[in-house]
């Protein structure tokens, strides 16, 4: 059997959590990193040995895979900080680009048209390739749909680097869900918030693969 990727999660908060938690129920090691080390290590004593707690700097050198799972904004800033150290990293992008609006729900904060995985990828240090994947359900959805019985639920995600598709596939696999493909970025903003494809958008539920073609021309 070959290797697994080493993955890493940055941002232990509502998704981060959820996903390094799937992972460790798939029995895949996880690196996790937050802020601060010791976020990091309470989840690490909860989810117990397959998750590894570093700081974030050892996270990004260690890991193959590395899940921005914080902010937007965060991501630009990101990017910037650890321009070098990104240089062949695979980057798995669940962002969307929204922030509480006065109404008490969310507003899109970049251009009605335009996508986080389209402009984040554009920002994208030398060397780094780049998937928006696992930000296409609800945080409660990731979590209590993952390793659904008996038809799992599916996780679209989409990339212009065809390369990294087998990883991109094994990483949604190992948190439960059937990985589809979705086409390049230009098709990321499907999968966003507000998109045709996303929960919180027009599709507004999980879908099992059999219900895929009625909703999605995988690519
Ligand atoms: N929540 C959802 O249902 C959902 C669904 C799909 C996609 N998403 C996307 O997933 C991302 C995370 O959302 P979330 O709800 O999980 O947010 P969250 O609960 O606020 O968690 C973000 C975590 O990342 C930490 N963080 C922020 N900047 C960081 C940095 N530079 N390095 C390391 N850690 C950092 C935060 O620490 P502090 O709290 O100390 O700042 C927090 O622990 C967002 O882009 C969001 O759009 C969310």
């Amino acid at each position: 059997m070959t290797q697994k990727s080493k993955v890493a999660v940055i941002g232990l908060g509502n998704i981060g959590t959820a996903i390094a938690t799937n992972l460790v129920k798939g029995n895949r090691t996880v690196i996790v990193a937050d802020k601060t080390f010791e976020k990091a290590n309470k989840l690490s004593q909860k989810l117990g040995n397959l998750a590894q707690p570093v700081e974030i700097s050892a996270a990004v050198k260690e890991a193959e895979i590395i899940v921005l799972a914080i902010w937007f904004e965060g991501i630009k800033e990101f990017f910037k900080t650890y321009a070098t150290e990104l240089d062949g990293k695979i980057i798995v992008d669940p962002s969307n680009p929204i922030a509480p609006d006065e109404k008490g729900g969310f507003k899109k904060i970049i251009e009605k048209d335009r996508s986080a995985g389209e402009l984040l990828s554009a920002l994208l240090p030398k060397g780094a390739k780049f998937a928006k994947a696992l930000g296409t359900l609800g945080a409660a959805s990731l979590e209590n749909a993952a390793f659904r019985q008996p038809e799992k639920a599916v996780e679209f995600y989409a990339t212009d680097d065809t390369s990294i598709n087998a990883q991109i596939e094994e990483l949604i696999r190992d948190n439960g869900f059937d990985p589809v493909r979705i086409g390049n970025l230009d098709q990321s903003i499907r999968i966003e918030v507000f998109g045709d494809l996303h929960e919180f958008g027009a599709l507004g539920k999980t879908v099992t693969l059999n219900e895929v073609k009625n909703v999605a021309e995988p690519a």
